[in-house]
């Protein structure tokens, strides 16, 4: 059995929005987080456990549960931070060329290692992730994940036009593979299928209706996709789809709306299409880093409250320029800012961990620290550097003459100075995850 010791932090409640109260907030400082050899959470206690357990003293650091990042692309860290193009010209530019790479079936699994291990030292521990057109770069997806016991959710990307030879498949090859990587991974350990459709503009009608009779046949499955991230993306797609009421009502005729999809950005969304989203119990995976540096727009997480639709935050590399949640969570308070919102620390780790657990339907394995639940958490430094540091010994009252300020201070000084230099261990259901240097 194993015990780690450090300031807990997880969430029992949906925190209210734009309130920096604590309710729904639970804060255990200086608590030993309790682990059975099952790998769940036992309970947490200020006590020293004893003998009986192996203990990591971690005091004075910051224990969460590890990170769910909603999407992000594996093969695109070979092209994170490449520049001078909005969306589709960095697609043709950058982003298809390296997927190509990933044909090759060991630079498909040197390729997931890499990613995966690049998620762990983030601090995140679970994904919902796109592979490449491949079977051979899904296969290698889902036995690095299996390696590493780590929730994943993923499948193979459909596209069948409008990219380059090479990452176009056909609707009955693609259905075929689909069916065979189902059977083969969805539900074998912490994995689950995820249909992947990469947006519309790269699917045939006939995809996505294949897409859609898949889902239906397999209630279990996620789904993932692209949605309204970028203007001319928009006006494509109302182009390909001239019958339908919108970009997102190309996905809802095809039957692809559902509480277990998950569709990246969402920036040019109406009433109707939030509304849509709401019932149908779809989420939005907030990009903001991706959002900003490939320049698509500001997404407004106030006008999805207001429609009471899911949101969950995630990192979009390589659109986005960081695997880290915490940079995210910062970016998104630049990109609320922009709109007149303030987000808390609150709402920003929430949606990074229990809400996305929730979003997902798996509450009762990841997100949080109650009993039961797999410890995949991770512990962090409060603040790396000279400049972290200072402001934390402010806000934690240990500056002289300077009074404690109100939890709420510290986290957000935390959430928006750290990234993974932060990230001191990570654990996956209980195990310590070593990673090699680099
Ligand atoms: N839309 C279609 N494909 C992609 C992708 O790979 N990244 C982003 N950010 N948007 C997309
Ligand atoms: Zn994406």
């Amino acid at each position: 059995m194993l015990a780690i010791r450090a300031d807990l932090l997880d969430f029992t409640a949906t925190p209210a929005w734009q309130s920096t109260d604590e309710a729904g907030v639970r804060f255990r400082p200086d608590h030993w987080l309790l682990v059975g050899d099952d790998g769940r959470i036992l309970g947490a206690q200020t006590a020293d456990p004893g003998p009986d357990f192996e203990r990591h003293d971690h005091r004075g650091r910051l224990l969460l549960p590890g990170f769910i990042d909603t999407h992000v692309h594996g093969p695109q860290l070979d092209v994170i931070a490449s520049y001078g193009t909005g969306l589709l010209d960095w697609l043709d530019t950058y982003t298809f060329p390296a997927e190509l790479r990933h044909a090759d079936p060991e630079v498909a699994a040197l390729g997931a290692a890499h990613f995966l291990d690049a998620l762990l030292a983030h601090g995140t521990t679970a994904a919902v992730v796109f592979p490449t057109v491949h079977l051979a770069s899904t296969s290698a997806l889902f036995e690095a994940a299996s390696a590493r016991n780590m929730r994943l959710i993923a499948g193979k990307v459909l596209m069948d036009r409008h990219a380059p030879d090479g990452l176009l498949d056909d609707v009955a090859g693609a259905e075929r593979d689909c069916e065979a990587l189902i059977e083969r991974w969805h539900g074998q350990g912490r994995n689950a299928y995820a249909v992947t459709i990469r947006f519309a503009v790269t699917s045939t009608p006939e995809q996505l209706a294949m897409a859609g009779a898949l889902s239906r046949r397999h209630p279990g499955i996620y789904l993932q996709t692209h949605v309204a991230e970028n203007r001319d993306e928009v006006r494509w797609v109302a182009e390909l789809f001239p019958q339908a009421r919108s970009y997102l009502d190309v996905y809802h005729q095809h039957g692809l709306l559902h509480e277990r999809a998950v569709l990246a950005h969402g920036i040019w969304l109406d009433a109707h299409d939030r509304a849509l989203l709401r019932d149908t119990g779809a989420q939005i995976a907030f990009c903001p880093s991706s959002n900003l540096f490939l320049g698509s727009g500001l997404f407004d997480w106030q006008g999805a409250v207001d429609a009471g639709h899911q949101v969950s935050l995630a990192s979009d590399v390589g659109g986005g320029t960081s695997l880290s949640m915490l940079r995210t969570a910062a970016e998104a308070y630049k990109v609320q800012a922009l709109h007149g919102t303030r987000l808390t620390a609150w709402a920003a780790l929430h949606a990074a961990t229990r809400g996305a657990a929730e979003g997902l339907g798996l509450s009762h394995e990841i997100g949080h620290l109650d009993p039961g639940a797999l410890a995949d958490v991770v512990v962090w430094d409060w603040a790396v550097g000279a400049v972290a540091g200072h402001r934390d010994a402010m806000a934690r009252g240990a500056v002289p003459g300077v009074p404690a300020q109100p939890l709420h201070a510290r986290v957000f000084a935390w959430m928006t100075l750290g990234d993974e230099r932060n990230a001191v261990a990570r654990y996956v259901a209980g195990e310590q995850q070593i990673l090699e240097p680099g």
